[in-house]
């Protein structure tokens, strides 16, 4: 375990050059040189949180609420596992009230039928709602602690409790589920020792996945104007995440490629190991805009994966064959297979 003294001199390095190095190498010993694909479906758009920082909050009016139907999305991730995905992530709002045995019966006929891995991104629910997602097949989950400093949170998601959340994350454990979370970077008032402590929240809640990206105002919320996190803090951010927890998987995120279009492939080589395309069917995109200048917005899905796996092969790297699950041993090579 590295401590908040060891994490605060790799954050502020005055050399990031060696920084980013040090990170790649630690990828390519712990979780080795394969890149996986995860196909992104964001199902409905419909969130009864009301975050400050988020495009979909319930208060944005300007936004045009979908939801798509279980059938639907059944398709959207049969065409994705069409196009090569072994992986998919369903996200949405949160309480976006699809009802459980609906959603469960999707996730056992996407195991049936198409046999990929399923991480679900759909915020808070019960541990019984956990564990009914659990058993119908969903193999992972991803939920952002999003900061660790209380302040900043209760700032940000006034209607939300850090202390829910957290628990979420233990009951997520307790299903079963392989965790992922993680945080923003760059958030207005965030100091780079709340970022270490973070870390080191990430370091205690031992995680299979790390989610995280750069801050970025959306001008339909009331931080607006508040600009973005910077390429650097993101880049100095992941790497130090790497160093840290090692054998996790950490995506080059979509708002990576928002803040600049070189970020996402800077970002593969200091540290991360993972892509998740957007592969959510066009008509729906420009209504999920967590933050603006999201890449890919008009793109097909197909379009997406190749654009993807060509920027993969351009730093000399390959994509993975297989589902890509936690490198932790209690989930064995195969996940776990039921609980
Ligand atoms: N900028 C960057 N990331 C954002 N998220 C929400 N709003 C923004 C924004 N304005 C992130 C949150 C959430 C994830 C799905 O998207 O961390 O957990």
């Amino acid at each position: 375990m590295m401590d908040k003294a060891g994490v605060m001199a790799l954050l502020t390095t005055d050399d990031p050059e060696a920084l980013y190095t040090r990170a790649d190498q630690v990828r390519r010993e712990s979780v080795g040189d394969k890149v996986h694909l995860r196909g992104l479906i964001e199902f409905s758009n419909v969130c009864g949180r009301d975050c400050l920082y988020c495009g979909l909050r319930r208060s944005n009016r300007a936004v045009a609420r979908y939801r798509m139907g279980t059938q639907e999305i059944f398709s959207a991730a049969a065409y994705a596992a069409g196009l090569g995905f072994k992986s998919l992530v369903l996200q949405s709002g949160e309480n976006c009230q699809y009802p459980a045995d609906e959603m469960c019966a999707l996730l056992r006929r996407i195991k049936r039928e198409l046999g990929t891995a399923v991480t679900l991104s759909i915020g808070e629910k019960t541990l019984d709602e956990y564990v009914a997602l659990r058993r119908s097949g969903a193999d992972r989950y991803l939920l952002r602690f999003e900061t660790s400093s209380s302040a900043l949170f209760q700032r940000f998601k006034p209607d939300s409790s850090q202390q829910q959340r957290m628990q979420c994350l233990d009951w997520l454990r307790q299903a079963g589920f392989q965790v992922g979370s993680g945080i923003m970077v760059g958030l207005p008032g965030q100091t780079i020792e709340m970022i270490a402590d973070d870390i080191l929240l990430m370091q205690e809640l031992d995680l299979d996945m790390i989610g995280f990206g750069p801050f970025i105002a959306n001008a339909q919320t009331p931080l607006s104007g508040l600009g973005e996190a910077s390429l650097d803090l993101t880049l100095r951010t992941l790497a130090t995440i790497r160093i840290v927890m090692k054998d996790v998987h950490i995506p080059a995120t979509t708002a990576m490629g928002a803040i600049d279009p070189q970020c996402r492939q800077r970002a593969l080589n200091a540290g991360a190991n993972v892509l998740m395309p957007n592969v959510t069917p066009t008509q729906y995109r420009e209504m999920y805009q967590l933050y603006p200048g999201k890449p890919g917005l008009a793109q097909a899905p197909s379009d997406t994966y190749d654009t993807l796996v060509d920027l993969v092969r351009s730093i000399g790297r390959d994509v993975a064959d297989d589902a890509g699950h936690s490198l932790k041993s209690i989930f064995g090579s195969g996940g776990l297979t039921g609980i």
